[in-house]
């Protein structure tokens, strides 16, 4: 039997404690070596709960050896030096999204890691959801015909905390990121956004001149439209939902529920409503690890790279200047051998020399 990949999580809060709990418990092809933390007693405790080392220096983690990859699931800006350093020490790189809080170093990132030759993935989990890649599969086989109408809904039960938010690149490059990558990959390249935001539910948001809730237009290569609704704090609890309307058949990926038991009482019911992201995915963020640690062990390409995660930084950016400026934001898909960058009027125009 071979042996599983051995890796180490770096940053254990809410995302990385359940790579974590994947990596030690859900993965056949990988299994967690270490856990780090820049808080000595975040990492203790994950480390007694999961059974492993841990330590807060995450140089003795990439100094390890025996560590094969580096699962990152620190602060959106602190992913590109963790990145690189961990590439730099022959580490195959996990990175949750997005790669940076700009494009240049978000392409830096991209570039130095490919120079290194080890595996990139990023954290665009829905990608590895059963239900998206059935979907996607049967899209992209020509089942729907021409897609007409792409429709996504994603939403919080209530916001992360506004530290997190301050730090975390704004509504369009933090949320909406997950639905643009879903667009591109069901529907293909967009040249058009137009959006709106909106800071109704929380006055603290809107004091760190953030958004809480947002609608995104989509115009697609093709001529399909898409629409993408957000909101961090939709009460009810959190929602994540898909559709994609076509020529000979719509796709629609409603809203799981965690728990499959309602409680019915004389002339109603209730069933209980996913309150997170733990909750709605569990499938998927644990296939993301095992798919992750399978082109480690088979040496294949990652099904989303780092040019992805750059595109869908580019729309989120794009997203962004269109609410700030009021006006809709042509953008133009430019093909390379490598993948898609996206180029438009106000952007940095870094582009990754290889990747
Ligand atoms: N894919 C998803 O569904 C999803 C969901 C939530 C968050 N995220 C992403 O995950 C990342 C983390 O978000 P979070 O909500 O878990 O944040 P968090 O604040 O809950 O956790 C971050 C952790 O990293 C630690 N840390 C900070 N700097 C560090 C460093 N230099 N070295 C080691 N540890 C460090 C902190 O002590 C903290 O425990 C963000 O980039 C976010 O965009 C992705």
């Amino acid at each position: 039997m071979r042996s599983k990949v051995r890796v180490a999580l770096i940053g254990l809060g809410r995302m990385g404690h359940i790579h974590a709990g994947n990596l030690a418990a859900r993965c056949r092809t990988a299994e967690l070596a270490v856990v780090a933390d820049a808080d000595p007693g975040l990492a203790a405790a994950a480390g007694a709960e999961f059974d492993v080392p841990w330590t807060a220096d995450v140089e003795e983690v990439l100094g390890d050896a025996s560590v094969e990859a580096v699962a990152v699931a620190t602060p959106t800006a602190t992913h590109g030096d963790l990145a690189v350093r961990a590439a730099r020490a022959g580490k195959h790189v996990f990175c949750e999204k997005p790669i940076a809080l700009d494009r240049p170093a978000t392409v830096r990132t991209v570039e130095a890691v490919a120079a290194t030759g080890v595996k990139f993935q990023v954290g665009f989990h829905r990608r590895y959801d059963p239900d998206w890649v059935a979907a996607t599969r049967r899209i992209h086989a020509g089942e729907m015909g021409e897609p007409y109408l792409f429709r996504t809904s994603l939403r919080d039960m209530r916001p992360p905390p506004v530290a997190y938010l301050a730090g975390s690149g704004g509504f369009f490059v933090d949320m909406t990121i997950h639905d643009l990558d879903t667009a591109r990959w069901m529907v293909g390249e967009v040249v058009e956004v137009s959006s709106y935001g909106s800071a109704i539910a929380d006055p603290e948001i809107g004091a760190i001149g953030d958004i809480d809730t947002a609608l995104v237009v989509l115009r697609f290569e093709s001529g399909a439209l898409g629409v993408i609704d957000n909101s961090r704090a939709a009460g009810y609890g959190y929602e994540c939902s898909t559709e994609v309307v076509g020529a000979l058949a719509t796709a629609r990926i409603d809203r799981p529920q965690y728990r499959h038991y309602q409680w019915l009482t004389p002339g109603g019911a209730t069933y209980g409503i996913n309150r997170d992201f733990e909750e709605r995915y569990p499938l998927a963020y644990a296939e993301e690890m095992e798919a992750f640690a399978r082109c480690v062990r088979d040496d294949t390409a990652p099904a989303v790279t780092g040019l992805d995660a750059l595109a869908a930084f580019d729309l989120a950016t794009a997203a962004d200047l269109s609410w700030r400026s009021g006006r809709t934001v042509p953008v133009t898909p430019e093909r390379r051998d490598d993948g898609v960058v996206y180029a438009f009027e106000g952007q940095v125009t870094d582009r990754p020399s290889t990747a």
